[in-house]
């Protein structure tokens, strides 16, 4: 085991610090930046079902919801395809409207999750064009679709997931922009710098991974005693926060709540006061400016921010109590960066509360039962 985890203290650890490669595995062979093509022979050879979609259904648990959610935002944007995303074990029992002009898009990382497997195979009955998205090859989600793309992140061990959603986010994205592209809403142009911005993630998540590890390890060391943790974003973002706080959660056991900024108002404004630690997500692009409200409005109830911001920031920084700096990028992408200090935030503050990071209690890779 000491082998496989290649020095690091743990898998997950490991894991995180892959996802230069994993991403870029991910969209080896398919993302063709010099001849401006997105290859992908699962959608290529189904074209016509997803061109006449009337709308695609992401299912998905846990993790792989939330990739589902940025699906979402990508797809709509760039492909104009309507998109509903769905937890699997409730779109399994709540009798939906399918028809065989729905493409039903399954997101799993290991293939083998019982409500996304049989909520697929009730869209199945129901004459819907099913894809997967998966990791583990010939995994049973993997088999029953009608097609698919694989993520190639590698095997992941740690039970929380970390480059598996950031592999997943890359596919989706390819996914978007090459439907985009094919029916005309995405023009050459800027196809073309989008194209141009995924390649350069692999780097800039190496980027982060050097200039941010340390800093999170220090800031990490200041909320070991934290008993909840709020975490805020905005539309790309949003569900980036979603991801934040499960991490925090499945390992550290620490109550920890995502939220889209904009609805701190409507409850979480009320527990803060300075025993809140608030993780908030505030890249240049997307939103910025209503974001810096919520951290005056934070700030004003005494909250301690943890900002995740784009390097040279300045106003939210100079509100803010910690700041991790992170490259910028196209807002689209912008999770897939920003997902990386969060992993490791979570991944530390379990560390030095002493927990399981790897086996966290109660939760298993793979749910096979319901
Ligand atoms: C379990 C795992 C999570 C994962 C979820 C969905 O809860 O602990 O990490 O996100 O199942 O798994 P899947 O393999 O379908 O992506």
């Amino acid at each position: 085991e000491q082998i496989e985890k290649s020095g690091y203290e743990h898998f997950m650890l490991k894991e995180i610090f892959e996802q230069p490669k994993s991403v870029h595995d991910t969209m080896r062979g398919r993302l063709l930046v010099e001849e401006g093509v997105i290859k992908m022979a699962g959608i290529w050879d189904h074209i016509e079902k997803f061109k006449n979609a009337n709308r695609i259904i992401i299912i998905a648990c846990g993790t792989s919801w939330h990739a589902g959610l940025i699906g979402e935002y990508l797809i709509e944007e760039y492909a104009r395809i309507p998109v509903e995303v769905e937890y699997a074990s409730e779109f399994r029992y709540r009798n939906p409207i399918i028809t065989d002009k729905d493409v039903v898009i399954a997101i799993s990382q290991s293939g083998e999750t019982a409500d996304t497997m049989a909520a697929l195979k009730l869209a199945k009955e129901r004459g819907a064009f099913i894809y997967g998205i998966c990791n583990v090859v010939d995994s049973s989600i993997a088999r029953i679709t009608d097609a698919g793309s694989y993520t190639h992140a590698g095997p992941e061990i740690g039970v929380a997931s970390t480059k598996a959603f950031t592999a997943q986010l890359t596919i989706l994205s390819l996914i978007a922009l090459k439907l985009g592209k094919h029916n005309g809403n995405l023009g050459n142009a800027d196809f073309m710098s989008l194209i141009a911005e995924l390649d350069a993630i692999p780097k800039k998540i190496e980027d982060v991974l050097s200039s941010t590890h340390e800093l999170v390890q220090d800031i990490a060391k200041d909320f070991i005693n934290a008993t909840n943790f709020l975490y805020l974003g905005r539309g790309y973002n949003y569900p980036a926060a979603l991801e934040g706080a499960l991490k925090l959660k499945e390992i550290s056991y620490i109550h920890a709540e995502g939220y889209p900024a904009a609805e701190m108002k409507h409850g979480p404004i009320a527990l803060i006061d300075e025993n809140m630690p608030i993780v908030i997500i505030a890249p240049k692009k997307g939103h910025y400016d209503k974001i810096v409200s919520n951290v005056q409005e934070i700030k004003a109830r005494k909250g301690k921010v943890i900002a995740v911001v784009n390097s040279g920031d300045t106003q939210v920084s100079q509100m803010s109590d910690y700041v991790i700096e992170i490259p910028e990028t196209s807002e689209c992408f912008s999770p897939i960066v920003a997902s990386v200090p969060l992993q490791l935030l979570a991944y530390y503050i379990a560390v030095y509360r002493g927990a399981n990071v790897d086996q966290p209690r109660n939760l298993a890779k793979s749910v096979t039962v319901e």
